[in-house]
């Protein structure tokens, strides 16, 4: 195994040993601090990073690009994963990797090839996943894309903003991917998963719980942690 499968299995198991994960979306933290913000993630005990680069085209808004992931590069060893909510991201996917990524998502949606980034991804030692609107198909004919994935990301809202309702088809989506995928696939959830989503998502068989507003949008990390925590144990 050379050193790029080494560390691209490293992230994968790390993220398995993890499972279920709060994965805190940086969207609303505070970019003019943001040293302070991830001493205050790891203090809560967070396992790794969801960055969200939005391009503006793909999805009407716009964030942040390659200096902030490699900014945090600096400030954490803590796995990033990015979640590219672009247009053609095979353009960009790789000045992601050389700013640090440690996993990268591309949307279905914005690409008609998604096997030949997949592949690319995973050769430079990425961990590599396929992101689904909520209205975008899953059906049989994206067996081929899903099975090349080493995660799926399921979008519980539709991609470009935070803040939206949690749409519950994420729920079924995540029934059937685990049924038919088996464990070795981790599945993601991203959108609208607050302490009252949390329990089901990971009931369904999700592993890696995207949380923006219901972390940011609190005073104490810490709290918001514990309380996504509790919520995430199994009732019965
Ligand atoms: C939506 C983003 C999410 C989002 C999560 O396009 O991918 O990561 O910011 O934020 P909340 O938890 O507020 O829905
Ligand atoms: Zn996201």
């Amino acid at each position: 195994m050379d050193s790029k499968d080494l560390r691209r299995n490293r992230t994968l198991e790390r993220l398995r040993a993890a499972r279920p994960a709060v994965l805190p979306s940086l969207l609303l933290c505070d970019f003019g601090n943001l040293e302070r913000e991830v001493v205050r993630l790891e203090e809560a005990g967070v396992e790794a990073l969801h960055l969200d680069v939005m391009d503006g085209h793909f999805v009407p808004n716009l964030s942040y690009g390659m200096p902030i992931v490699s900014a945090l590069r600096k400030l954490t060893k803590l796995p990033l994963d990015v979640h590219l909510m672009i247009e053609k991201p095979e353009r960009f996917a790789m000045q992601f990797v050389e700013a640090g990524a440690d996993a990268i998502s591309f949307h279905r949606e914005a690409t008609s090839d998604p096997l030949s980034l997949l592949a690319k991804l995973k050769g430079e030692g990425v961990a590599a996943g396929l992101a689904y609107n909520p209205g975008t198909s899953m059906g049989p004919e994206e067996d081929s894309h899903l099975t090349a994935c080493d995660f799926i990301l399921v979008m519980s809202v539709e991609a470009g903003f935070g803040g939206q309702a949690f749409n519950s088809n994420a729920l079924s989506r995540l029934q059937r991917l685990r049924r038919d995928l088996g464990d070795d696939v981790l599945l993601e959830v991203d959108g609208g998963i607050n302490a009252q989503t949390i329990g089901p998502c990971v009931e369904a068989g999700a592993d890696l719980l995207v949380v923006g507003s219901a972390i940011f949008k609190q005073r104490d990390y810490c709290e918001a942690m514990s309380r996504l925590a509790d919520a995430m144990q199994p009732t019965h």
